[in-house]
């Protein structure tokens, strides 16, 4: 690690420890400060990623009272107006920052991405997670409405070119995540050291996470926080059915399914009768047709199973995080919990070790 990446963590790390004095007289951490809590105004470095069906203003809101960083999804509302009036709704339920997502990825109906990119200026946000596809085109319009622009990216070639066009922040999303974690297959543990020596912008660790533990080596490897996506779906205010709730509380690490892989699209999905139906169509041999896919895997089938808990109705993005998984908290339990596992290592195990 070259000396001022390593002074940054070294700095990151003194932050930490002074955020660990901010205790309530109920023993609740208040803040646990990096570069990027400082940035966004929030208390914790822990975001809640953009989730197609799960990311409302039930959840984005929940996360953000805990202090973490709420995101709704943009595309989950059907229309730019529907996604104002969620705007809206989730000012209604917190009054603290929030975020929306906007994941820019080829769709089978065509969807009016920069009607969205309007609302979502119009609408007053002021911090937008992007994914899917290079956001340039759209960072003159929220650059100029003071938009903090937060990029998720499968490598360290494309968080550099994240940084290079002007964007604030990186998501750094491993192999290990829910949805689409890219064709390189590269794991956080090389990634954040990566993104810890080349970038210069804050960045967050994303897939895997769901932890103290995961926090606290998140932090150690130079990132400014972590985003998480499948914990948060196991959270009492996650708007989905409790059997789909449960059905990741029972799996363990080995229960994803990578499908896609044959059409360079990969996606980590959970491991029902649906991915192995697909799977098994995928390993036909010569090309995979994607209309043979497609009616197993159609959106609104994924969106029924949420509401309905019918868990082989559709497929629905899990990363392996799953195995970590054993209850349903609520965000404010889950938050509190997490910091306070990561300043109990930083403080204890990390500073004993360092006091050698
Ligand atoms: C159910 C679900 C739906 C998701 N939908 C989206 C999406 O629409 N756009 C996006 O950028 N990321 C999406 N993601 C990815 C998350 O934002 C996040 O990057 C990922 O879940 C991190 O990995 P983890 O699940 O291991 O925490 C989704 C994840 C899940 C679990």
């Amino acid at each position: 690690m070259g000396y001022s990446a390593l002074m940054l963590v070294r700095d990151e790390f003194l932050q930490i420890q002074s955020g660990q004095e901010l205790l309530t007289n109920r023993g609740r951490r208040e803040t646990m400060e990096t570069r990027f809590t400082r940035m966004l105004g929030i208390k914790y470095p822990i975001v809640q990623g953009g989730m197609q069906w799960v990311g409302l203003a039930e959840l984005a809101s929940a996360v953000s009272n805990a202090g973490g960083l709420g995101i709704l999804t943009g595309l989950t509302q059907p229309t730019p107006e529907a996604l104002v009036r969620e705007i809206q709704r989730c000012r209604d339920m917190t009054d603290r920052p929030f975020a929306v997502n906007l994941t820019i990825l080829p769709t089978i109906k065509p969807v009016p991405y920069e009607e969205y990119a309007q609302a979502i200026v119009e609408a007053g946000i002021k911090i937008v997670e992007t994914a899917g596809r290079n956001p340039e085109p759209f960072l003159p319009l929220f650059k100029a409405a003071d938009i903090t622009v937060i990029h998720k990216c499968t490598s360290i070639r494309h968080s550099l070119k994240a940084e290079r066009i002007g964007c604030d922040v990186v998501s750094v999303d491993g192999f290990e995540c829910a949805g689409h974690p890219g064709e390189d297959d590269v794991t956080n543990m090389i990634l954040l050291p990566l993104a810890a020596r080349r970038l210069k912008i804050p960045f967050l660790a994303s897939g895997g996470l769901g932890d103290g533990m995961g926090l606290a080596a998140a932090l150690a490897m130079g990132a400014d926080g972590i985003n998480m996506g499948t914990r948060f779906m196991v959270t009492k205010e996650a708007p989905i059915h409790k059997k789909v709730k449960q059905a990741m509380v029972e799996a363990s690490e080995l229960d994803t399914a990578l499908i896609y892989r044959s059409l360079r699209n990969t996606a980590r999905v959970f491991k029902n009768n649906i991915a192995e139906q697909v799977l098994e169509i995928e390993d036909k041999p010569g090309a995979t047709d994607f209309e043979d896919i497609r009616p197993l895997v159609q959106g609104i089938k994924g969106r029924e199973l949420f509401e309905e808990g019918d868990l082989n109705r559709g497929i629905w993005s899990a990363g392996m995080v799953v195995g970590l998984i054993d209850d349903i908290p609520s965000c404010e339990d889950l938050i509190q919990r997490i910091v306070s596992e990561a300043q109990t290592i930083i403080n204890e195990r990390l500073q004993l070790m360092g006091s050698v």
